[in-house]
């Protein structure tokens, strides 16, 4: 079995194309390193240069490709609240762009958001029933392509899942960047500086671990389920101030967080209702919080 994976230089890619790797899968990876890194692409993946908005056509006959998870997206909120159209270009053309091209294959699973797709929560946790009224740019393009791939299910029988993640983390993640609260906080903390929280800090998240999510987009390959989305996640709300005690607390260090304005574009609380995954795709979390953890800090240490 073949399995495209655009982004498969990022952090969820690649750590997805690893264990797709060592399940003994073939996998061709098209990610054109805006934010991925070439050195996170396992040795044994095919690697393509290229844009989800390029002529792909050649890439996946050439390739015979059975399955896509497509992963490469911009993907800050931020970002998108900056330059909306730049964010619609990348997320909406290039994901119908890459769908266009691959209608022949027997799965297509597409990384949406649950952080970002449903808006301010009317209740929690938040079922895939929920009501969808994204706040930023970036959660109206992920939803958006959710709805592309129904429609070509609908007119071309695509064979198609929606993985909708919550707040993700573990190696890989950018310490450096702007959204990825637990690697920012972990890198700061352990080179002795005060990492920055944006608002009062009590918002809540759902953070997942890198590996369990991997794992989902393994199991929505491999289960007979498809033209339906998944909340992945924990099923626990997390407040920021939680995840800079936990940091603080493993590495011991007597640190304050530095508060600022909060992030416009983004929910207070969230955390996703799970079951739905549980249930049809035999998927659970695995991973708690505080041994997920300690295996970044052992990565950003290494
Ligand atoms: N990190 C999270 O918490 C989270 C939560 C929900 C959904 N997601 C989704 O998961 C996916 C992976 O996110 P990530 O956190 O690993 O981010 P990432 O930035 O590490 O990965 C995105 C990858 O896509 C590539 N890319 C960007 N634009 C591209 C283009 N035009 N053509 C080809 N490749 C392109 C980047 O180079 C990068 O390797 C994204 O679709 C994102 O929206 C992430």
């Amino acid at each position: 079995m073949k399995v495209l994976v655009t982004g498969g230089a990022g952090f969820i890619g690649s750590n997805t194309v690893d264990l797709l790797i060592s399940e003994g899968y073939e996998v061709v990876v098209i990610d054109d390193l805006s934010t991925g890194k070439k050195e996170y692409i396992n040795r044994e993946a095919i690697f393509y240069r290229a844009s989800i908005l390029d002529e792909l056509n050649d890439i996946i006959k050439k390739e015979e490709i059975d399955c896509v998870l497509h992963m490469g997206a911009q993907v800050q909120v931020r970002k998108s609240l900056e330059d909306p159209v730049f964010d619609s270009q990348v997320n909406i053309l290039g994901s119908i762009n890459l769908i266009e091209n691959c209608l022949d294959v027997e799965k297509f699973v597409y990384a949406s958001s649950g952080g970002a797709i449903y808006g301010e929560p009317e209740y929690l946790p938040v079922d895939e029933e929920h009501p969808v009224k994204p706040l930023s740019p970036y959660g109206v393009s992920k939803f958006a392509v959710e709805n592309y791939l129904h429609s070509f299910s609908k007119t071309y029988g695509l064979k198609y899942v929606s993985l909708r993640y919550g707040n993700v983390y573990g190696p890989r993640q950018d310490p450096y960047g702007e959204a990825g609260v637990v690697a920012i906080f972990a890198k700061r903390m352990l080179d002795g500086n005060r990492p920055k929280i944006n608002g009062d800090g009590n918002q809540t998240r759902d953070f997942v671990y890198v590996k369990d999510v991997a794992k989902a987009n393994l199991m929505a390959i491999e289960k007979k389920v498809s033209s339906q989305a998944f909340n992945i996640g924990t099923g626990r709300e997390t407040s920021v101030n939680e995840i800079f005690n936990t940091i603080r607390s493993i590495l011991g260090k007597n640190i304050t967080p530095i508060y600022g304005p909060p992030i416009k574009g983004e929910v207070y609380r969230i955390c996703l209702d799970i079951k739905k995954a549980k249930k049809k795709l035999g998927w659970r979390p695995e991973i708690g919080l505080e041994n997920g953890i300690r295996e970044l800090l052992e990565y950003l240490t290494s």
